[in-house]
């Protein structure tokens, strides 16, 4: 099982819209938990499924076989999701008085080795307790990009962050929410992936059809498959699945 953390220090440059829309595009060919680690729950919410841990997530942190319990089906067949709820705002506090602190997402997901592919987590923003643990058992750090001077910035604080772990993994650049009638989108996107080796030359658009994901809640690919965003998307998961070599298979039920 691999897993795939969506971080970065920053919020709303798109960590949940990649990380649901990568995951249903792993779904297509491997088995795949979608694990929201974000009080706010948009991950939960976007695929329709109730916000509901039971005895809160510190139950699942004391009691890492719980794990299987609080896991949700989607309305797709290969993909799953560990919902968030409110409980998710202590995280850090849990994890902070837990033994081996870093370490405790990674027991957690030791319980589901063998029943998936791929887990992708959806992080909190911010270099928390939370995030240590997700750098810490990732094998690919996948990072959004707002194409401005700020986004350099925080591609510095995220390699700087996962340089401090004791985790090897690479991350992976893309760029999120470009406007190409913008200067300074235009030309971070032309320029960065030259001087920056982990930024991908991939771009989501800012459109209204990744808007409408709230409305729709169902991944892009769902509602509208031939826009640039569902075929971005496509690319970036093709991209960290060479990265990460993910293993194919189906569910059998
Ligand atoms: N490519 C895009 N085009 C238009 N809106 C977007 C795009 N990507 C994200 N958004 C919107 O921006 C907001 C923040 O995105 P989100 O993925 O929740 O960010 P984060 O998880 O980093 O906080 C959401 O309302 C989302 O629908
Ligand atoms: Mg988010």
């Amino acid at each position: 099982m691999k897993v795939v953390a969506v971080f970065s220090t920053k919020g709303g440059v798109g960590k949940t819209t990649a990380a649901v829309n990568l995951a249903f595009e792993a779904a297509k060919e491997s088995r795949v938990l979608l694990w929201d680690l974000d009080p706010q729950g948009a991950t939960t919410f976007l695929l329709q499924v109730k916000p509901k841990v039971k005895g809160g997530v510190g139950s699942l942190v004391a009691g890492p076989s719980r794990v299987s319990a609080a896991i949700r089906s989607t309305a797709y067949g290969n993909l799953d999701v560990l919902p968030a709820d409110a409980s998710y705002r202590d995280l850090d506090l849990v994890f902070d008085h837990a033994k081996k602190s870093e370490k405790r997402i990674a027991k957690i997901l030791e319980q589901v080795d063998r029943d998936y592919d791929v887990v992708i987590l959806d992080c909190p923003p911010g270099s928390s307790l939370v995030a240590e643990n997700a750098i810490y058992t990732a094998d690919a750090v996948v990072v959004p990009l707002v194409p401005s001077p700020l986004s350099m910035r925080s591609l510095d604080q995220v390699t700087e962050f996962v340089a401090a772990s004791a985790s090897k993994a690479p991350i992976i650049g893309f760029f999120s929410m470009v406007d190409r009638r913008k200067t300074t989108h235009r030309t971070t996107v032309e320029q960065l992936p030259g001087t920056r080796k982990v930024v991908t030359d991939i771009v989501v658009p800012a459109t209204v059809q990744i808007e409408r994901m709230g409305a729709e809640r169902a991944p892009v690919t769902v509602y509208a498959p031939r826009s640039l965003a569902a075929q971005a998307y496509g690319d970036l998961w093709r991209r960290v699945q060479a990265t990460v070599k993910v293993k194919k298979g189906r569910r059998k039920n």
